[in-house]
């Protein structure tokens, strides 16, 4: 299979350096295009770019040019990892000049005819990609992952929602810095401490966590019912957030059946063993200080949700703690597997 020419809009950053890594070696993409400000515009990837993953820059890309971040010669299709503060501006000119932009950005995830996506939980939800040309007149597409704090919230409900039903959720985050940006928190800000807000983040959660757990009729996403209030902290970490999470549940059911509706979970990217799926999406841990951002935030590539301390909850019904990647399974990881499901059903033939 010839392999298709990406770009990627934001490519110095946090999230565009892990998608740099992660198309290194992609089997369906071939990464030709890097894009970023006008800092950056005219540099090599390697001038341009502060190099902050542990793996080295791949050797490939080190002398690739970074452009403008203007249409007309990227290709196709390209990742988005900018700035929210310029990524509207910019993802609507890409996408109004033909091209499918899949975005990390927070700018479009809660319009109407935006697919907020994680294919393993809303894959018909990609269903908006019509409703959206034919409203806004263009060819090409805006396909979004949610915030990377919703993912590993969402994941680890999908199953339980699936089976049971909910009711009521419950979630408090312990956030990695890397989820804000380079450079990012002030160390004397964040150093020996908890920061008990980010700015935006608990409305974020809580909108996503509905919109890709509601239902898709007559072109619209109706949002999920159950009642969800999240709370965020940054912490001392550098990748991987955290999260604890009560539930109330529609349907009467056990610690055994949580625990089973989890490891059996698989859907559409499993079975079409898409590059980037994790094989279990969800993965339980049995140990009792388990899971670790230390020890468990690559699980799986860093594309596994990682679920434990099952307990029942005196308050709602049920609680446990889930980690996920934030620049993986949260950003990069995300918009990749959003793309090979998009391949895989044809959008971008
Ligand atoms: N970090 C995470 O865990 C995470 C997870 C999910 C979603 N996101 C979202 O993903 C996006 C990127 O996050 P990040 O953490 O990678 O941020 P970041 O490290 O600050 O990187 C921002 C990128 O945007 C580019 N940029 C800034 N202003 C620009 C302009 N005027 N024109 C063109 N490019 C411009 C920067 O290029 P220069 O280097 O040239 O300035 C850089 O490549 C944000 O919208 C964020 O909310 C982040």
């Amino acid at each position: 299979m010839k392999k298709l020419e990406v770009g990627i809009l934001g490519a110095t950053g946090m999230v565009g350096q892990r998608f740099v890594s992660l198309l290194e070696d992609h089997p369906w993409f071939e990464l030709v295009w890097l894009g970023a400000s006008d800092k950056s515009t005219g540099k090599s990837y390697t001038e341009a770019c502060n190099w902050r993953l542990r793996s080295p820059m791949p050797k490939s890309f080190r002398e690739m040019i970074v452009h403008e971040c203007r249409p007309g010669g990227a290709p196709q299709l390209v990742f988005s990892s900018l700035d929210s503060k310029v990524a509207g501006e910019v993802e609507k000119e890409f996408a109004r000049a033909g091209h499918a932009v899949i975005s990390n950005s927070s700018n479009y995830r809660m319009d109407p005819d935006v697919p907020l996506l994680i294919p393993e939980v809303n894959p018909d939800h990609l269903a908006l990609i019509r409703v959206q040309r034919q409203q806004r007149n263009w060819t090409g597409m805006i396909v979004t992952n949610p915030n990377c704090t919703a993912v590993g919230l969402v994941m680890s409900l999908a199953p339980l929602e699936k089976a049971f039903g909910l009711e009521k959720v419950l979630m408090t985050s312990m956030q990695a810095v890397s989820g804000a940006g380079y450079p990012g928190v002030p160390t004397l800000d964040i150093l020996g401490n908890v920061i008990p807000y980010i700015s935006g983040e608990e409305v974020k959660v809580e909108r996503e966590t509905k919109k890709l757990l509601g239902k898709l009729s007559d072109g619209r996403v109706k949002a999920g019912k159950f009642a969800v209030s999240a709370q965020c902290n940054r912490v001392l970490v550098e990748d991987g957030h955290m999260e604890t999470i009560s539930v109330a549940l529609s349907a009467k059911a056990s610690l055994e059946d949580l625990l089973e509706a989890w490891r059996k979970f698989r859907s559409l990217p499993q079975e079409r063993k898409l590059p980037s799926a994790p094989k279990r999406p969800i993965l339980v841990h049995d140990e009792h200080d388990r899971p670790q951002p230390k020890f468990d935030v690559n699980t799986e590539g860093g594309m596994a949700i990682v679920v434990g301390r099952v307990r029942p909850c005196p308050v709602l019904q049920f609680k446990y703690t889930a980690l996920s990647h934030n620049t993986i399974r949260g950003a990069a990881g995300a918009a990749l597997l959003n793309a090979e499901l998009m391949k895989s059903e044809g959008y971008l033939d």
